[in-house]
C-alpha cells in the first residue's frame, strides 16, 4: 500500500457541530487502478478531483457501482466499522453483474482501514453522528464502443454523517414506475438504479409524496424497495419484509434488523408482501406500522401510504410502542459501542502511524 498524506491538511477547518452531509470530505481517498487484467498498487492519496475524460465508459455506459459503509466513535475515541466484509462482498457482486473485476480484500478491507486510520479525526463522536464511507469500482477507459472497459478505478471516498433522526415521511405505492426487472441489476448497488429512480421520485415528490415505494415491474402487487432503502411492514406484532432477489438489495442493516428483531423475540417474515393485505390491514386498524432501512439514515418511518389516489394514514409511535425506533436503537447502540456486541458485527480500526511513502 502507499500512503502519501495531504501537505494541506483540511481538517483543522472542520466543525463536528455544523457541517454539510455528502460534500464536506475528510482529507484523504483510496485509489487503485485496474489496467491489463489486474489491478495496481492501492493508494492512500489526498482528497481531490482526477483528471478523466467525457469519453470515459463509466459515464457514457454506465459500468459503475458503489458502496454505502459507516464508522463511528466511541467515547473512548475508538472508531468501529460494522460488517465491512458485508460491503466488501456485495460490491464484487455488483462488479460481476455490471461486467467489472473483482477487487481483493487487500485493495477493499485495507484500503479502508487505512484510510479510516488516517482520518480518524474526522469521524465525529457523538449522538447520531458518524463517517459515512463511499466505496467505488468504475470504467475509465477513454472509448466508445459499446462493450466492457478495460480500464477501471476503485476508489474510496468518505463525508461526516450527522443523525439518524428523519422526519417521518409520505410515500408513495408506485402503479407505473419499477426500480428494477428480472433478470436486471436491481440487486446490485448499481449506479445507474439510482439514476433511473429520480424521475420517477421526482414525479411523486409533485404530487405530495416524499419517497417511493417500489413494487414488481409486471403487476405493481407486491412490495420491493422503497425509496433507496429496503422495506419493513408491521401488521399487529408481526414483522414482514420481501425477500431478497435479483430484484432487491441485500441490505445489510435490513439483515442486521432481521436479526436483531428476533433476538426481541418478535416475529419476522421473510415473504411476498403483498400492496392488498398492507391496504387492508391499514383500512381495518392493523397496520402499525410500515419503514425503510438502510446505512444512511438507519430508518425512515413513514406517516402515510399514497395508493391510486388515496392517502392512507399511518399511527405515529413513541420509541416504546414502534418496533422500527426500538429496532433502530439496539443497532446504533451495537454499532457505536454502547452496547454488547453479541453477533460480532463491529471491526476495530487500529490505531496506526502511517508514515507517507
Ligand atoms: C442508504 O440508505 O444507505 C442508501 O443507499 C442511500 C445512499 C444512496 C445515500
Amino acid at each position: 500500500m502507499i500512503i502519501q498524506k495531504s501537505t494541506n491538511p483540511r481538517i483543522s477547518t472542520f466543525d463536528p457541530t455544523n457541517f454539510s452531509f455528502g460534500n464536506t470530505f475528510i482529507d484523504h481517498m483510496v485509489i487503485c487502478e485496474y489496467e491489463d487484467g489486474k489491478w495496481g498498487d492501492v493508494k492512500v492519496v489526498p482528497y481531490g478531483p482526477l483528471p478523466f475524460s467525457p469519453a470515459m465508459m463509466a459515464v457514457n455506459y454506465g459500468q459503475a457501482c458503489f458502496e454505502g459503509m459507516k464508522a463511528y466513535k466511541d467515547k473512548d475515541g475508538d472508531v468501529f466499522l460494522f460488517r465491512p466484509e458485508k460491503n466488501f462482498a456485495r460490491i464484487n457482486k455488483s462488479s460481476t453483474r455490471l461486467a467489472m473485476p473483482e477487487v481483493t480484500e487487500e485493495i477493499f478491507l485495507e484500503g479502508l482501514k487505512a484510510l479510516v486510520n488516517l482520518d480518524r479525526d474526522w469521524i465525529p463522536h457523538g449522538e447520531g453522528l458518524s463517517l459515512y464511507i463511499r466505496p467505488l469500482v468504475f470504467a475509465t477507459e477513454e472509448a466508445l464502443k459499446a462493450r466492457i472497459a478495460n480500464k477501471y478505478m476503485f476508489a474510496i471516498v468518505a463525508t461526516p454523517a450527522k443523525s439518524y433522526y428523519s422526519e417521518p415521511v409520505a410515500v408513495k405505492i408506485s402503479d407505473y414506475y419499477s426500480r428494477a426487472a428480472n433478470g436486471g441489476v436491481g440487486f446490485a448497488k448499481a449506479a445507474g438504479n439510482y439514476a433511473a429512480a429520480f424521475y420517477p421520485t421526482q414525479m411523486a415528490m409533485e404530487e405530495g409524496y416524499e419517497q417511493i415505494i417500489w413494487t414488481d415491474d409486471s403487476t405493481h402487487e407486491f412490495f420491493e424497495e422503497s425509496g433507496t432503502m429496503n422495506v419493513f411492514v408491521r401488521i399487529n406484532d408481526t414483522i414482514y419484509t420481501p425477500p431478497t432477489s435479483e430484484k432487491i438489495l441485500d441490505g445489510i442493516t435490513r439483515d442486521s434488523f432481521i436479526q436483531l428483531a428476533e433476538r426481541r423475540g418478535i416475529e419476522v417474515k421473510v415473504e411476498p408482501v403483498s400492496v392488498k393485505a398492507v391496504v387492508e390491514a391499514q383500512r381495518n386498524g392493523t397496520l402499525k406500522e410500515v419503514w425503510g432501512v438502510g446505512t444512511a439514515v438507519v430508518t425512515t418511518v413513514f406517516k402515510a401510504l399514497g395508493y391510486k389516489g388515496e392517502k392512507l394514514n399511518l399511527p405515529i409511535l413513541s420509541l416504546e410502542e414502534s418496533f422500527a425506533l426500538s429496532l433502530q436503537k439496539d443497532l446504533v447502540d451495537i454499532q457505536t459501542n454502547n452496547a454488547e456486541d453479541t453477533f460480532g458485527w463491529r471491526v476495530l480500526v487500529e490505531k496506526k502511524v502511517l508514515e507517507s511513502a
